[in-house]
């Protein structure tokens, strides 16, 4: 069941995505070659608390792990879900990638952004740039009597016209009441479910894209997803709603 939201829920998650935007831009002013991935998953943790939300990540379980932190801090080669460690710091020349979530009020925001730390290579400010515009040709798509592959068709086709991958074994999502909602949203043309987008309806889309190979591999930490080929890898996500005038995106401030 797909939910479909007006009026004062809307309200509310847009209340929600705010804050995970804000709270987003922030933590790309402080990242800078030197800060440990812990560091910035502690300010994402007091700024989330001060602002009266709750962190969306900390505690949330698949498949019997536990994601311990506030934040997912991707550095190069990890797609997401990089777990924030004190022994983990950004040297000068990575590309990272930053994932946060919030509840506020039962309902959820989610957003990521890849950026470069310092001075990076064209090649990786390319696979950069791409992936974002992949984004916003996705966005572009969530219009009423659209379906979702609409969506996911204009990210693969821009990230692929490009030469790069994209990621088949994570996906966007519905968001609201839970982090992850109904419908599944893939980067990727694929088989399934291809329910018609409508009034209401609040998605997080979310491509990951690859310079090499496609294919993901989960370290032993459970969690942080590597590519095969060890090649860098991008990830930009947005909470957007569908609404009768275009596109709403929730958490751009
Ligand atoms: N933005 C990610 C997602 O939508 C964050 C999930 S991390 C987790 O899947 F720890 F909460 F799983
Ligand atoms: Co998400």
């Amino acid at each position: 069941m797909i939910q479909r939201r007006s009026g004062k829920e809307l309200d509310l998650i847009r209340a929600a995505c705010r804050t995970v935007g804000e709270i987003l831009v922030r933590l790309t002013e402080v990242v800078r070659p030197g800060i440990s991935t812990a560091e910035l998953d502690r300010y994402a943790e007091e700024w989330t608390r001060e602002s009266g939300a709750i962190p969306a990540f900390k505690g949330y379980q698949v498949g019997g792990n536990v994601y311990p932190a506030t934040l997912c801090v991707s550095i190069n080669e990890e797609v997401v879900h990089g777990m924030p460690s004190t022994t983990r710091i950004l040297s000068d020349g990575d590309i990272v990638g930053l994932d946060f979530g919030v509840v506020r009020d039962g309902y959820y925001g989610d957003s990521a952004v890849t950026m470069s730390v310092g001075k990076t290579s064209d090649d990786a400010e390319d696979l950069i740039r791409v992936t974002r515009e992949s984004l916003d040709k996705g966005i572009e798509r969530l219009q009423v009597g659209n379906r979702v592959r609409d969506v996911s068709e204009a990210i693969q086709t821009h990230a692929e016209a490009h030469g790069y991958g994209v990621v088949r074994d994570f996906v966007g999502h519905g968001i609201g009441q839970r982090l992850h909602e109904e419908p599944q949203v893939p980067n990727y043309v694929g088989r399934g479910q291809n329910p018609r987008l409508k009034e209401g309806m609040v998605l997080a889309i979310e491509p990951m894209v690859c310079e090499g190979t496609y294919e993901v591999d989960v370290l032993d930490d459970g969690w942080t997803a590597v590519t095969r080929d060890g090649r860098l890898s991008a990830h930009f996500e947005h909470s957007v709603a569908v609404t009768s005038n275009g596109p709403e995106v929730l958490t751009r401030v």
